[in-house]
């Protein structure tokens, strides 16, 4: 049996019998206003982070949703786009597509403004998307691409790059790690499936959609996952996963490579009003202004005393020029 089959198999059972501790966020189940998430759908919240943000849902999206679980982001999206096959939903497992279509009969129950053909429920693969080339606003998934391994990681990227509309955004949220795993993790099908022992350090996951094309990242949220101890997994010593919130943005990609915003920003603090890069950056006196990791090492390279540069904070919520 292959790892794409023992997935398969372990989210059949996880849509068959919910599996409140499967997967392990931090994030509160977040309501709106007349929005409500139904009991169900928490018990069969599978993810580990969020992938909707308000920002990036104006003018009524057509989203793409990958790996649906229980439903619970489909529905949030939903509550965005509101229209008739708004969210597409795509699952490879036959038995999580009919749960969630349960689960969103209850969500039409409790919600007034919710209805079921909303959502476009389909059966198909992450690596090969029964979607049209360049049709889709924002894609996301949650918790699904870490599964993968490298070959398939980038078969799944190039699906999504390739449905998305020029600058269209991919929105993800997934475990990674920044220590080495030894071969019995990873190649533990069971643990991969459970999305414990197949992420990767974060400037691979960033390579892996750039070397796709997308031409701008947005690291949006970077916490704590889950440990992996020797008491209780094959490893001698103690691993520690997190997990992130991304967005892939099909920007064309620069000439000098792709803009990653990390969460730094710069701070002149010299004699003049403002400071211009001649690079398209001006620096208002004591004003921060969100940069992305290339644009930090180029002013950092102009050797002044003047600007401050700070840390990642792994917290980019919007506003870098680049
Ligand atoms: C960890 S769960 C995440 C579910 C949901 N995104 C959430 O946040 O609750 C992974 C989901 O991906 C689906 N899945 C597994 N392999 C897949 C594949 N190759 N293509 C599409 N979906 C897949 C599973 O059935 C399951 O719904």
């Amino acid at each position: 049996m292959s790892y794409l089959e023992t997935t398969i198999d372990v989210y059949k059972e996880a849509a068959l019998t919910p599996d409140v501790g499967l997967c392990c966020t931090t994030n509160p189940i977040w309501e709106l206003p007349g929005l409500k998430i139904p009991k169900i759908m928490q018990e069969m919240n599978y993810g580990c982070g969020s992938t909707v943000h308000a920002r990036d849902l104006t003018n009524n999206p057509k989203v793409l949703y990958v790996g649906v679980g229980g439903g619970m982001e489909l529905l949030q999206f939903s509550y965005f786009s509101r229209q008739k096959g708004g969210v597409i939903g795509v699952d490879v497992v036959d038995e999580m597509l009919e749960a969630s279509r349960k689960n969103f009969k209850e969500a039409e129950a409790q919600n007034d403004w919710f209805k079921s053909e909303f959502v476009d429920l389909k059966k198909g693969d992450a690596m090969n998307l029964p979607v049209e080339d360049n049709s889709i606003d924002v894609a996301a998934q949650n918790c699904l691409f870490n599964i993968f391994k490298e070959e398939d990681l980038k078969k799944a990227i190039e699906e999504m790059y390739r449905v998305l509309k020029p600058h269209g955004r991919l929105v993800m949220s997934d475990p990674t790690c920044e220590q080495p795993m030894n071969e019995t993790l990873r190649n533990d099908e069971r643990l991969r499936a459970l999305c414990l022992s197949g992420s990767l350090p974060i400037k691979d996951y960033v390579k892996a959609l750039t070397d796709v094309g997308f031409g701008t990242i947005e690291i949006r949220a970077r916490k704590p996952y889950r440990i992996l101890d020797p008491k209780n997994y094959p490893t001698d010593e103690l691993i520690y996963i997190e997990s992130i919130e991304v967005a892939a943005i099909k920007d064309p990609m620069p000439a000098d490579g792709p803009c990653v915003f990390t969460g730094k920003a710069a701070i002149y603090f010299g004699e003049e009003e403002y400071l211009d890069d001649q690079n398209g950056h001006i620096l208002l006196k004591n004003q921060p202004i969100a940069i992305c990791d290339k644009t930090a090492s180029n002013l950092a390279g102009l050797g002044r005393d003047d600007i401050y540069i700070s840390e990642s904070t792994f917290h980019y919520d919007g506003g870098g020029c680049c």
